[in-house]
């Protein structure tokens, strides 16, 4: 252990003035430890999170189990090139592919490079074919991914981007279906759009994307990286709606902190990529495989989903009782909206010790861990109220 003494956060926001890139608003909490639902600052002031690092610390922070496969494996082999072979990962891949698709799996490091990955798969399989995205949808930065993200305030500074893109409105199935032809590759749904403020894609549009792709032979590819590993009370998002896609990207939760992507496919889809097409130095390294092996392990249970669905459902019977409006999501994946969302976070983190997000300026998200108990969502949401009340 370090003996350094931490750095304040005036310290530490000076320091990352002089040597970061400014790609972050960040609120002036610097965080030291966390255990379960609980993070720490370097004072030991304790703070409710309800966030989890929007969606990645999936059974809360430091759980024994992940902690301890982390270490047994970062003791035994941390790295390995993908010029041999790996058990951790394959045995993630027997696992995550069983427990999705049915047919393969490639690993990244990333949300983005997972959506990279069908991308490029839709495009090989379709040569030069369009990909359909809908509005609002968030893909991810890298440039792939940014030309799949319909935001002209993200997109435009880069332009120009990966051409081949059409968008579509967000809940409109007639105009989806007639968006997909022969021409198209691929079709890219959040089945729960996540960083536009949690919306659902309505089951017509599910619907419609999947008849648009029956119709043309074009990939339905559901990017469940926000949505996916548990966070609405089934192991994937889709299994709710009962509309499967072709694809499927997986990231943040899956590694409950460590960095791991995946791109999933159909039996159908899966000798698309030969050797060369495609590959990442750290992608399926033993150690995150280790840790989304361990991760899953505790998210893949029934009792454990059924819990995460009761629990959703207490969370969100709170905050309606609190006379918040347009509550809206699935499990532990809720959002509701209020005016000047970004002060009452604020308000909320620093006054109240209760981590939340605002995804714009009248949405605020809240994405707990899913091991939360029912007593710390009563907190969470006593502590909410506070904020609100703070702010009339
Ligand atoms: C739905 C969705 N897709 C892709 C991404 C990009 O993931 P990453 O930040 O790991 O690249 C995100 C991140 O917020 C996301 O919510």
């Amino acid at each position: 252990m370090s003996t350094r003494p931490a750095a304040s956060t005036a310290e530490l926001e000076a320091l990352e003035r002089d040597h970061l890139m400014p790609t972050y608003a960040r609120l002036p909490v610097a965080f030291v430890r966390g255990e379960g639902s609980w993070l720490r600052d370097a004072e030991g002031t304790a703070y409710l999170d309800f966030l989890t690092g929007i969606s990645v610390s999936q059974i809360g922070h430091s759980h024994p189990a992940l902690v301890e496969a982390v270490q047994e494996q970062a003791a035994r082999l941390i790295h390995v090139p993908n010029l041999f072979y790996s058990e951790p990962g394959i045995r993630l891949a027997q696992r995550l592919t069983e427990r999705s698709l049915g047919g393969r799996a490639f690993f990244c490091n990333s949300g983005a490079e997972a959506n990279e990955c069908a991308i490029k798969l839709a495009r090989r399989h379709r040569p030069r074919g369009e990909i359909v995205v809908l509005e609002h949808a968030f893909h991810g930065r890298t440039l792939g991914a940014l030309s799949a993200t319909p935001a002209p305030d993200k997109q435009r500074p880069f332009e120009p981007l990966v051409p081949g893109f059409r968008v579509v409105p967000r809940d409109d199935p007639g105009a989806l279906s007639a968006a997909v032809g022969e021409g198209t590759a691929a079709v890219f749904v959040e089945p729960i759009q996540g960083e536009s403020g949690i919306h659902p894609i309505s089951h017509e549009v599910l619907l419609a994307a999947r008849e648009a792709c029956d119709r043309t032979g074009a990939v339905l590819v559901f990017d469940e990286i926000q949505c996916g590993m548990g966070r609405t009370g089934t192991l994937w998002a889709y299994e709710g709606p009962r509309v499967r896609p072709d694809v499927m990207t997986a990231a943040k939760g899956l590694g409950g902190g460590l960095p791991i992507g995946a791109c999933l496919t159909t039996p159908q889809l899966a000798d698309v990529f030969s050797p060369g097409d495609h590959g990442s130095t750290f992608a399926g390294g033993p150690l995150a495989a280790a840790a989304a092996s361990a991760v899953l392990e505790v998210v893949d249970d029934e009792a454990f989903l059924g819990e995460v669905a009761a629990k959703g459902e207490r969370l969100a019977a709170g905050l309606r009782a609190l006379g918040l409006s347009a509550v809206r999501g699935r499990g532990l994946m809720l959002a509701f909206a209020v005016a000047d969302a970004p002060a009452l976070v604020r308000r909320a983190l620093l006054e109240h010790h209760l981590v939340l997000n605002a995804t714009g300026p009248d949405s605020v998200r809240l994405l707990p861990p899913l091991t939360v108990t029912a007593e710390e969502i009563d907190e969470a949401l006593e502590r909410l109220e506070a904020a609100v009340e703070g702010s009339r």
